[in-house]
């Protein structure tokens, strides 16, 4: 393992020197002075005079002169762990150190670093008020492969929250308290999001409980509308101020804060004394629009702010772990940075080139064919997936079964619920039934047109975890693949609190052929 990174104060005052001139334009990019045009996010805020406090990425460097480590994995074979760095300076990820170590095995974020120097790294929160779902009440963490994309075309992994998933620092240096200034931006996947409570990153309660209005101010993603709402469906950029996500002035709606659903989203949240802002866009291209800014709410409580300093992500401040969202980068400064400031980190962010790579891999399912999936393990592949009525376990299937059961053995694979790049899985003796996941068991149900539903029956193929055939991944649970137990079937992760998540056998149980399909 690398150190953390060290301080580096003088190195981002002369790089803050270097870009002053280029924030007065506004135009960092291929303009000015070479040193100009690599500034990164902390560098622009350390030249608009409201410096980095946190930076946290796990895809690129935040400062054009870092090269400490980005974060953490660890592998489930042997729980050896691995630092990632950029590939240089100021640069991407080196994803491929990830690929090498992990490969044959699975990984999990263990650590997201703090490129700022002060030592505010994230790690697996805690639970609080709200217990997490793994052993001795932990929130769980992110798989490391689970949110690929490519920058500047360069591959890196984001982190992939799904609900239960969470990170926190109780214990941080530099960040805002009480009523003082701060800013926060976040690259997200505006198309990852839930109503749950709370997918945050920003400043939150030491205590990990909830000890009133106004102890937080931190940015939400989702579409949520028990507190506030905005113009649309969602999802939408709010603050998360403590007993409420604020669209704006408002407690409730504010028709102001406009549903931002860009594959890539920059979402801004900066307060100061009675002043506070939502900005947002798209991080792949053009501007900021400014979704509110002005006074503090009037409810009690938020003005003045009694902010503690935490840090949190994925999660809410008293460890709600209701929320799902994808985060590729995110800081928190000192200072309330100035719009222009703020319009040259997005014109960075813009610059850097997030696109979207491949989040299948191995051999695939044709969308339109009916498939038979056959188990692997050497117990059982006469094998396959198989329901009975609404109940789904592996049944033995030969030519010589009945007709009833080759057909329900049987699938027809759709283009996935929830996202095209992957499937899902009709049943071909019940139309309009799918394979779905409910409390990590698969059950045929009817789709009945949630999203919850269409993400539950949405698997993401991958090349078998034991090198055979392909694994089925969970969309909205991507640590967890398609495992047969006992003969029950289950979305099951690589050793966890579940009896079905046990890691003996299960990259084989975890493996699975897909035939032609039993039933024709
Ligand atoms: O403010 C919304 C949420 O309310 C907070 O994130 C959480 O601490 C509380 O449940």
């Amino acid at each position: 393992m690398s150190p953390q990174p060290h301080s580096r104060h003088l190195q981002r005052a002369a790089l803050g020197v270097l870009t002053a001139g280029a924030l007065v334009t506004g135009v960092l990019v291929g303009a000015g002075p070479s040193q100009a045009a690599t500034s990164k996010p902390c560098d622009i805020y350390a030249s608009g005079g409201t410096p980095c406090v946190a930076a946290h990425s796990t895809t690129r460097a935040l400062y054009a002169a870092y090269t400490g480590s980005l974060y953490q994995v660890q592998r489930a074979s042997d729980s050896t762990t691995l630092n990632i760095a950029p590939l240089a300076a100021g640069g991407v990820a080196n994803a491929a150190a990830q690929d090498s170590f992990c490969s044959g095995t699975t990984c999990l974020i263990t650590t997201i670093y703090d490129q700022s120097g002060h030592g505010n790294k994230l790690t697996r929160a805690l639970g609080g008020y709200w217990p997490g779902p793994d052993v001795n009440n932990y929130d769980n963490l992110a798989g490391a492969a689970a949110a690929p994309v490519t920058i500047g075309g360069r591959k890196a992994y984001g982190v992939f929250i799904s609900p239960g998933t969470g990170y926190r620092n109780n214990s941080t240096s530099g960040i805002a308290t009480g009523d003082a200034a701060e800013g926060e931006y976040a690259v997200l996947d505006g198309t990852h999001y839930n109503g749950g409570c709370c997918f945050d990153y920003g400043n939150a309660e030491t205590s990990s409980t909830d000890t009133g209005n106004g102890h937080m101010e931190a940015i939400y993603f989702g579409n949520s509308t028990s507190w506030g709402s905005g113009a649309g469906s969602g999802p939408w950029i709010m603050a998360d101020l403590e007993n409420g996500l604020f669209s704006g002035i408002h407690s409730g709606y504010n028709s102001n804060d406009a549903t931002i659903s860009n594959r890539f989203t920059t979402a801004i949240v900066k307060g100061t004394a009675n002043q506070w802002a939502i900005r947002g866009g798209n991080a792949a291209s053009g501007s900021l629009s400014t979704l509110y800014s002005g006074v503090r709410p009037t409810a009690s409580g938020y003005n003045p702010m009694s902010k503690e300093g935490a840090i949190i992500l994925g999660i809410g401040g008293d460890n709600s772990v209701g929320g799902q969202g994808t985060f590729y980068e995110g800081v928190m400064t000192s200072g309330y940075p100035s719009d222009a400031t703020e319009n040259a980190v997005q014109a960075n962010i813009v610059a850097a080139g997030y696109a979207t790579t491949s989040i299948t891999s191995g051999p695939t399912v044709t969308v339109g064919s009916s498939v038979s999936l056959r188990a692997t393990t050497a117990c059982c592949t006469t094998r396959y997936i198989a329901h009975s009525g609404t109940s789904v376990a592996t049944q033995v299937v030969s030519s010589s079964s009945s007709s009833t059961l080759k057909a329900q053995a049987t699938w027809i694979v759709h283009t996935g619920l929830a996202n095209s790049s992957c499937v899902s899985f009709e049943s071909k003796d019940t139309s309009g039934s799918y394979l779905r996941h409910s409390g990590f068991q698969l059950y045929l149900n009817a789709n009945n047109g949630t999203s919850i539903f269409a993400q539950d029956a949405t698997f993401c193929p991958h090349t078998g975890a034991s090198g055979t055939g392909s694994s089925f991944v969970s969309y909205n649970y991507p640590t967890r693949d398609i495992r047969h137990y006992y003969n029950n079937v289950y979305v099951a992760s690589n050793g966890g609190v579940h009896t079905f998540d046990a890691s003996h056998l299960w990259s084989d149980d975890a493996s699975w052929v897909a035939t032609t399909g039993w039933s024709s």
